[in-house]
């Protein structure tokens, strides 16, 4: 039975120590340890190919890196190089930002650190560029710095190890994966350790890839003996935003205004709002008011929008000559006792505006 945790739930100090020599006896033997950024450990080298790798798959990047190399192949060849040159030797590669971003922090390593790259994950972040995945595969690779570098596959491949729950796509599981995984990363190498995370992430754990019950990562991986390891990492779909236009109904009565109560369900429910009738758009609101209200009058020219968490509202405010049996008349008075929600009270100060 697997234990990465023992009965105080802590992780299992034995467990850890096996998984980090299986990890580093298999990428010894079966990793891309003939990459040409894994022949040495320059940071000048790891950095580039760490930028060229962001968007770009790894059989692309090798002859990019290789001639930037030759061409530039030291910081300081590069603080000084010609825009032209640069652009020469990104050529193909796209997201120019990045190189762009690389001139200036070449410049900033020769103006604020004389020429040499800093030697640790939180300086490095100082550099044009460079955010935390790179700065902990930079300081990890060329420094020995113990730090994981988090990045989709270290996500992926952890998330399914430890059957960690939290949503990849919320910022806030970048931390609870950091805590959890910081204690695994081998101290002696944990630039190979993050490394060989990248080659299982892209071979044995890849997205698509369900473990194979004779992979020497089964017995480490969690999901897989409970059979449900596709589910993870557990990522959220982004919710799309849906619009929704209202005409806000403008009626008085002997110095009173209508208002509904809102349903005990759904969006703003139980307040109470200027009636508010649904269009399929801002157009229909134009054409559909006069149909449906007497003497149907808009008052504003730009939307009053309110925003919910996966709504978009734009309100047009309508005065309208007729009364419905379901709009409640309240005076100023007897309005303002009630709960009022901030659309409401947006809706109140564009009256007053456009009246
Ligand atoms: N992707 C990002 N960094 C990498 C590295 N150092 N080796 C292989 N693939 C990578």
């Amino acid at each position: 039975m697997i234990n990465w945790y023992d009965a105080d739930g802590h992780l299992s100090e034995d467990m850890v120590a096996d998984f980090r020599q299986t990890l580093l006896t298999w990428y010894d033997e079966s990793g891309r340890t003939h990459l040409p950024w894994r022949i040495d450990k320059e940071p000048y080298h790891i950095w580039v190919s760490e930028i060229m790798l962001q968007q770009t798959q790894v059989e692309t990047v090798i002859p990019y890196y290789e001639r930037f190399l030759a061409e530039l192949p030291r910081v300081q060849d590069l603080a000084e190089a010609d825009e032209e040159v640069l652009l020469k030797l990104w050529s193909g590669l796209g997201y120019y930002s990045r190189i762009r971003n690389m001139q200036k922090a070449a410049q900033q390593v020769m103006a604020d650190f004389d020429g040499q790259f800093p030697t640790t994950s939180q300086d490095l972040q100082t550099l044009a560029g460079i955010g935390p995945y790179t700065a902990a595969a930079i300081a990890s690779i060329s420094f020995n710095e113990v730090v994981p570098a988090l990045d989709g596959n270290m996500f992926r491949v952890f998330a399914r190890l430890l059957k960690i729950e939290a949503d990849i796509a919320q910022p806030k599981s970048r931390k609870i994966f950091y805590d959890i995984i910081l204690p695994i990363v081998d101290p002696e190498r944990p630039g190979d350790f993050n490394q060989a995370v990248m080659d299982l992430g892209t071979s044995l754990m890849s997205v698509k890839t369900e473990t194979l019950s004779d992979s020497p990562f089964a017995r480490f991986n969690l999901s897989y003996q409970e059979g449900i390891e596709l589910n993870f990492p557990v990522k959220s779909k982004k919710v799309k935003q849906v619009q929704k236009f209202y005409a806000a109904i403008i009626s008085e009565k002997n110095g009173s205004l209508a208002y509904i109560q809102r349903p005990k369900t759904g969006l703003l429910a139980n307040f109470w709002t200027y009636p508010l009738v649904e269009f399929d758009s801002w157009d229909a609101i134009y054409d559909g008011v006069s149909e449906h209200f007497e003497a149907a009058k808009q008052l504003n020219i730009t939307p009053v929008t309110h925003i919910f968490t996966h709504q978009k509202w734009q309100v047009m405010l309508v005065q309208v000559g007729n009364e419905d049996a379901s709009w409640t008349y309240l005076s100023d008075v007897a309005y303002e006792a009630l709960p009022q929600t901030t659309l409401q009270l947006k809706l109140q100060a564009a009256l007053k505006e456009n009246l």
